[in-house]
């Protein structure tokens, strides 16, 4: 059985790790189906070489990025360290990488910029437009791993498993899915379901690998939700992952009272309570929202990492 390892690189003790590879998961600008008003939606992968033995991650940690340089605002204050703060990443790779190769570590990184309401470039996101920017043979400087809580079971297990993830969300079940469902690490006898949600259809990044999945794994459901392409059939506004939730109540009612367990990711922050709350719509019960959550993360059924 795996246990997870944490903070074995901090901020004063680094580990310096050599990319490998990065490759752009959406369209590139004024190609895909998102109005060029609405700036670009630049989604990396990028892979990184590890040595499992030095950097034991598993799935659902994240990891730690130092931005080389020194950060403006700390300088202008006269801050005894102004070099970046540290941002964290989910991890997307299974626990031992794809293939089982324990050679590398993987993520789904979104540039985080802010544009105006005509698509000009406010402002960039400092550490995912360096990570977005690197090339295979470039050094990344990472801390971690980070995260104790967000993982999967680990031991046998025959609930099934809801994935919820917006936008870059959709990270730490890439390598999920893997492990689950190829790599088998443990006897896993439930049905995995992923609802993920992005703005436009072309943003739904890794599709071929979950259309793969589904078509070769009959327990394997993939619902997408597509806010700014679909409109759901509640209200007829946009398709949130929420109205996936109502759709497949049933469903996520005889998740909870077979033991099985519900994971959340992406942002923005906030979102899991709709999430949860139509979890507990499904349910009928009679607890309160924050009750009703306290009891599914006691019993180990519900992990939130939203951002
Ligand atoms: C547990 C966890 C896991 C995460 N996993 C992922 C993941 O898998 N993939 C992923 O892409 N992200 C992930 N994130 C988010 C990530 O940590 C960073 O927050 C994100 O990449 C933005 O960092 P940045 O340095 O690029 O942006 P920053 O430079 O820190 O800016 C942050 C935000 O503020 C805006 N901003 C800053 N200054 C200004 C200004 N002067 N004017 C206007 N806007 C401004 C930026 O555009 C941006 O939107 C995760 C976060 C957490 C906590
Ligand atoms: N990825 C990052 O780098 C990062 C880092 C830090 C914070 N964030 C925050 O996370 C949010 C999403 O960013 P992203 O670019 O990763 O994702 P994204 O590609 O924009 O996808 C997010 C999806 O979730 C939908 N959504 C919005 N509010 C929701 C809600 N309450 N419940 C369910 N679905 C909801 C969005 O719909 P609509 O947009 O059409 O309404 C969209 O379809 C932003 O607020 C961003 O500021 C992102």
């Amino acid at each position: 059985m795996l246990t997870p390892q944490i903070n074995l690189f901090k901020k004063s003790n680094p580990l310096q790790a050599q990319v490998l590879a990065n490759t752009r998961l959406t369209p590139e600008p004024g190609k895909g189906k998102r109005p060029s008003k609405e700036g670009d939606s630049a989604v990396h992968r990028i892979t990184i070489a590890i040595d499992h033995n030095t950097y034991p991650y598993m799935i659902g940690q994240s990891a730690g990025i130092i931005p080389p340089g020194v950060d403006p605002e700390k300088e202008a204050k006269g801050s005894a360290d102004p070099s970046y703060t540290i941002r964290l990443y989910s991890i997307a790779s299974p626990s031992f990488s794809f293939g089982q190769t324990k050679d590398n570590i993987e993520f789904v990184v979104k540039r985080d910029n802010v544009y105006d309401e005509n698509g000009n470039l406010l402002h960039k996101g400092v550490c995912s437009n360096y990570l977005c920017d690197l090339k295979p043979g470039d050094t990344v400087t990472m801390t971690g791993p980070a995260g104790k809580k967000f993982l999967l079971p680990q031991t046998d297990f025959s609930g099934d498993i809801f994935f919820f993830a917006t936008g870059t969300g959709i990270s730490p079940f890439f390598g999920m899915v893997e492990e689950l469902l190829v790599q088998k690490l443990i006897n896993f006898q439930g049905n995995v379901w992923l609802i993920y949600g992005a703005p436009y259809s072309d943003e739904i990044v890794l599709r071929d690998y979950f259309e793969d999945m589904s078509k070769n794994h009959s327990n394997f459901h993939f619902v997408t939700a597509i806010s700014r392409e679909d409109k759901n059939s509640f209200d007829g506004g946009k398709m949130y992952i929420t109205h996936r939730a109502k759709e497949n109540a049933e469903s996520i009612k005889n998740a909870v009272n077979g033991n099985g367990k519900f994971y959340i990711c992406g942002g923005p922050k906030g979102m899991e309570k709709g999430v949860i709350q139509e979890i507990i719509s499904a349910c009928g019960t009679d607890l309160s929202y924050d009750d009703f959550k306290k009891h599914l993360e006691e019993k180990e059924q519900l992990f939130v990492e939203t951002y």
